[in-house]
This record gives C-alpha cells, structure tokens and sequence, in this order.
C-alpha cells in the first residue's frame, strides 16, 4: 500500500472517535491535513464538532474544509487530540516537529483528555534518531541553547528556510539536534527540560501509546 493510502486509512479511523459536540484538536502536517479533510466532510454530513487548530497552516486548512475553530482559552481542555508524528517506536515515543509546530502541539497534547497520533508505516523505527529531534527556543536564548546542545554532543543545527532563520507560528526558533545515539531517552528528556525557555523539546516519551490494530494490520498506526 502507497503512503498516502495509509495516511487516510489512519486519519479515517482516527476521525471515528470524533462524536458530536466535540472540541478537537487539531495537528500539523501532511498526515494530520488527511484527518482534517476527513472531518470536514464529516461536518458537511452533519457531524457537530469545533476544532483548536495547532498551526496557521492548520487553521487554514480546518477552515477550507468547512470546521468551525475556536481559541484553545475559549476551549480549555480538549476531548481528544489527533496529529501525526515523525517517528515512532516501539514503545510508542515519538519524535514530533518536523513541521515545526512542535510547541503549539504539545500544549495542545497536553490539554486533552486523549490523544490520538496517525502515522503510516514508514514512521515505525526500532529506535528514534533517524530523524533529527527539533528542539524549539524563544530568539532570545537560542545561541545560549545552541552552545548547551553542542556541550551534549547532539551536533545542533539551527533550521534555516530560504537561507534565513526558520520562525515557528509563534516566533520561536527551532535547533534540530541529532539523538541517534542516545541510548537513555528518558535521561536526554529530563536534561532537555532543565534548559530555561526550551519549548516543545521532547521525545514526547510516554504521551501516547494508543495503537489502533485494524489500521496496524493494513501498515497504519494510529
Ligand atoms: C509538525 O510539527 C509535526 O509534528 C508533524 O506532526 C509531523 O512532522 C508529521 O508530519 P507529516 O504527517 O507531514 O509527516
């Protein structure tokens, strides 16, 4: 199967959780883009539900597809949360932010009541690493961080676009540092959220373990 069929095979069967009246949050990327058309037609058939969107790009999709969106203030906690992700392990870890919303979906993340990850098979590792970790850093500190990442071995590469400074939705910058070889996730975690003002920087460890096994069999997580 094709990636992109996997893609919606998750994001069909993630939406089957959304029931009416609720307050969805919505994720970032090309996978979380196939949840969102889906819940659009959803809302066109009926469905009742109004979406915290994780990113402009997101807000702007949810919006063509017909999703009423609200403030994650006017929210506060979400009933359930779906995005996608860059890697996975077996354990379920994730590594997240390749799109750069990294911050904005762990607050999210952070606020529901469940969450729900949709990746396709080619997401599955047996250990993360193979993609870069972003770690997301207010302008303010983001060579102080560098430095510090760099004393960590993580060989920190600060993201550019365009031969300029990458800039998340809210400003931040974003070093992507390579955890290839870190053995002891949960101690690269612990040290990662010691560092001031370092937003959105971790493995997501222990967030999600949800595995649906219908899509699992076709090669989908969800
Ligand atoms: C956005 O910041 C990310 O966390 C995305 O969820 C992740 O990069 C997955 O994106 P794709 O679905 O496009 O692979």
């Amino acid at each position: 199967m094709n990636v992109e069929n996997e893609k919606w095979i998750a994001a069909i069967a993630s939406a089957d959780y959304v029931k009416n009246g609720m307050l969805v949050g919505l994720g970032s990327g090309s996978t979380a883009a196939f949840m969102i058309a889906e819940l659009g037609k959803r809302v066109a058939g009926g469905l009742i539900m109004k979406g915290i969107p994780s990113s402009d790009a997101t807000a702007k999709l949810a919006k063509q597809a017909g999703i009423s969106l609200i403030s994650l203030d006017d929210a506060g906690t979400m009933d359930i949360n779906i995005d996608g992700a860059d890697e996975f392990d077996p354990k379920f870890q994730l590594i997240k932010g390749g799109g750069g919303a990294l911050l904005r979906e762990k607050i999210l993340a952070h606020n529901s009541r469940f969450n729900i990850i949709i990746a396709d098979s080619g997401k599955k590792v047996d250990g993360l690493g193979k993609f870069k970790l972003p770690v997301e850093t207010i302008p303010f500190a983001t060579e102080i961080i560098i430095s510090e990442l760099h004393n960590m071995d993580l060989k920190p590469q600060l993201r550019m676009k365009n031969n300029e400074v990458y800039k998340t939705d809210e400003n931040n910058c974003i070093i992507d540092v390579d955890i290839f070889k870190k053995d002891d996730l949960q101690e690269l975690n612990n040290h990662l959220i010691q560092i001031p003002r370092c937003g959105g920087n971790r493995t997501f460890l222990n967030l999600y373990g949800y595995c649906f096994n219908g899509a699992r069999e076709q090669g989908c997580y969800l």
